[in-house]
């Protein structure tokens, strides 16, 4: 099947970036992304680039090449469902905060809402993609819903997750390690998958994309993730132990990263992952496996989330402690909102997490973040239940990093922002009260030459 126009529905960290790529690289497909959020739409189709509503390094670049050539956003769901040969859905899946599951279980009601409509308007034969990351089987309730509901034509269900990570999304895309496509083995199932290998093949090589059958590729996302969070879990147990022992975890993770089967990748310690992706798919993980009666590979991979919870806690925990047992009405600065650099997406920051923990023991907290807004940092805080009142009490955003600096106790890294490792910080030292702390949540500053300002240096695990 020649693919000649695709449609996207979700027009958020996945499916902005991704189909602007593909659109990129195929320049004779028109590519549509779709979005029930019109303010969102507006927003990528705003004429400055710097109001994208995702901050990518690179993004704007190709946005500002394909938009409007073969590139579109728009909020007419139906009739551009209809007029396209290949859907992706990548709507967002987060956990479930209600009945069944709830905590842990992927909510899949907006991808069930994105199958009924497909159905419902369609007239003509469709690929529909799982872009959006989903439970292994849930291609069969798609195929269901659409089989059901649709009015005779004939959808064909592929899988095709997406692994790029934030804030490195246009390099990922670009030249990825792999591009999975998993769907039905059967002759129309394998046309389908050749549809969709073929767009990919515009641009990476035929070895690097990987066809498997629905079921593995649905898990094989989830495994990943998974594997990945779980790496970071480890080296931040560890980093507790360097802590107690004189070991140092950047000497640890040296050398047990030198060791080609271990490889070096993905061993920082830090306060811990964070994210829309680690928590909500191991949480998903463990469900199926509990529901499935797996209860010992159920417990193995909550055991990742147990310890990431554990060093976000920790982190907060030593603050208190070395600030003598109390930080009431202390002045704490928090450095970096984002789960990571080069991104503004704060879903599940750790930041988050530490900041509730440092305001419910009182403090003052005075957050910087280069990229993250300040409603963005305020809405944080308002979901994980912090009053409005407490946030205008003792909450203040900065501008500007020096500012958020000053008069403070201490001062948290939280993002390994790059400009934070080349702050001045001999005049942010003059101008903290006395001892001046710096807790370092990612092991990025020179902890001898802090030292020889004068600051108390805490990073993790050193
Ligand atoms: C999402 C999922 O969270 C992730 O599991 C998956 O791998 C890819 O898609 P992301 O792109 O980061 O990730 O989500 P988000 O930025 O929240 O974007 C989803 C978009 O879908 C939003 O803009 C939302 O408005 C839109 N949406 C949601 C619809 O257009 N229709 C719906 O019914 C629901
Ligand atoms: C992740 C996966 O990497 C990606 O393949 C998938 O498609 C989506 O989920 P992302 O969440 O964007 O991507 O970022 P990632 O770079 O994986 O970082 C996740 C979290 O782990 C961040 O909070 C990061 O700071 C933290 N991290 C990462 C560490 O604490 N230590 C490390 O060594 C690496």
């Amino acid at each position: 099947m020649n693919i000649k126009k695709i449609c996207c529905i979700g027009a958020g960290y996945v499916g902005g970036p991704t189909m602007a790529v593909i659109a990129q690289k195929n320049p004779n497909i028109k590519v549509t992304v779709v979005d029930i959020n019109e303010k969102k739409i507006n927003l990528w189709n705003s004429k400055d680039l710097k109001n994208l509503p995702v901050y990518e390094p690179g993004l704007d670049k190709v946005i500002e090449e394909v938009r409007g050539q073969n590139l579109f956003f728009s909020t007419k769901i139906e009739e551009n469902i209809r007029e396209s040969q290949m859907i992706f859905i990548s709507v967002n899946t987060p956990t479930k905060t209600y009945g069944d599951g709830m905590g842990m279980a992927a909510d899949l009601r907006y991808v069930e809402l994105c199958a009924r409509k497909i159905a419902e308007v369609s007239k003509s034969d469709k690929i529909v993609v799982e872009k959006s990351t989903l439970p292994v089987k849930t291609a069969s309730a798609i195929k269901a819903i659409l089989d059901e509901t649709g009015s005779g034509v004939n959808f064909e269900i592929l899988s095709n997750p997406e692994f790029l990570a934030e804030g490195t999304a246009m390099r990922d895309l670009e030249i990825p390690d792999r591009v999975l496509i998993g769907g039905g083995q059967n002759k129309s199932g394998l046309e389908a998958i050749n549809a969709l290998v073929k767009i990919y093949s515009s641009w990476v090589p035929t070895k690097n994309i990987l066809t498997t059958n629905l079921w593995s590729s649905e898990l094989s996302k989830l495994v990943a993730n998974a594997f990945l969070a779980q790496r970071i879990s480890s080296i931040n147990s560890i980093s507790e132990l360097c802590e107690k022992t004189g070991a140092n975890i950047t000497e640890v993770s040296k050398a047990i990263g030198m060791d080609s089967r271990i490889g070096s990748k993905f061993l920082n310690a830090s306060v811990g992952f964070g994210g829309s992706c680690f928590q909500k798919d191991i949480l998903n993980l463990v469900y199926i496996s509990k529901s499935l009666g797996l209860d010992e590979v159920s417990e193995f991979w909550n055991q990742v989330i147990i310890m990431n919870n554990h060093q976000r806690d920790r982190f907060s925990k030593n603050i208190l402690k070395k600030l003598y047992n109390t930080i009431a009405d202390k002045e704490i600065t928090i450095l970096g909102w984002s789960f990571k650099k080069d991104t503004n997406d704060s879903r599940e920051s750790a930041a988050i997490y530490i900041s509730k923990n440092l305001l419910q023991e009182k403090a003052k907290i005075r957050v910087y973040d280069p990229k993250v807004k300040r409603t963005q940092i305020v809405n944080d805080l308002l979901t994980a239940n912090i009053s409005k009142n407490l946030i205008e009490k003792n909450v203040e955003i900065f501008d500007n990093v020096n500012l958020a600096c000053e008069g403070s106790h201490a001062v948290a890294i939280i993002t390994e922002w790059d400009q934070f490792k080349d702050l001045n910080w001999d005049s942010i030292y003059e101008k903290m009260k006395k001892p001046a702390f710096v807790f370092d949540g990612r092991n990025i500053l020179d902890k001898t030459k802090l030292e020889n300002i004068g600051f108390k240096y805490n990073g993790i695990g050193v």
